[in-house]
């Protein structure tokens, strides 16, 4: 089976992407599923690109044992051929990715936003860009791409038959 790769986008690739993609790294091993899920993230915007997580993402994660870590690119439309989903964190990412690729069925089909596979979310539910707020913004994307990265494993499990 070949292995399923996933993309997460948000604007800067700092914030809530990358502590999205440590979040699934983690709930991957905790599954035992290595090996058959790669992770990945990355921003609409490039203008972080190199950059470190947020120090508030390194820290509010580290509290819960996850390691959110990389470095920050900006996603292009080549990737779309390098990954089977793309998931953003809000409507404005999701709008933007398609723009990237407005007459690509196959890649405009890969786009989904991440709270989609919460089935505790409300339709078009948004991760909340943490950037500008305090530290419990931090926690708050955490607690939001936990519970919807546990549901997209059970979706792949079921697509997949994982
Ligand atoms: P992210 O958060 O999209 O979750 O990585 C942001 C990071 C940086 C900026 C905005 C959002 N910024 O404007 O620099």
């Amino acid at each position: 089976m070949p292995v399923i790769s996933v993309c997460f986008v948000c604007l800067g690739n700092i914030c809530r992407s990358p502590t999205a993609e440590g979040v699934l790294r983690h709930l991957v091993r905790e599954a035992g599923l290595e090996g058959k899920i790669s992770v990945d993230s990355a921003g609409t915007a490039g203008y972080h690109a190199g950059d470190a997580p947020d120090p508030r993402a390194r820290a509010a994660g580290a509290r819960r044992g996850i390691e959110i870590a990389g470095a920050a690119r900006q996603f292009k439309p080549a990737d779309f051929a390098r990954f089977d989903y793309v998931l953003a964190m809000d409507q404005a990412n999701e709008q933007d990715l398609r723009e990237l690729v407005p007459n690509d069925r196959a890649a405009l089909a890969k786009i989904r936003l991440l709270r989609s596979f919460d089935p505790a979310s409300p339709a078009g539910a948004a991760v909340p860009d943490p950037y500008y707020g305090g530290d419990d913004g931090f926690d708050h994307v955490l607690d939001l791409c936990v519970a919807a990265c546990r549901g997209f494993i059970e979706s792949l499990r079921r697509e997949h038959a994982l």
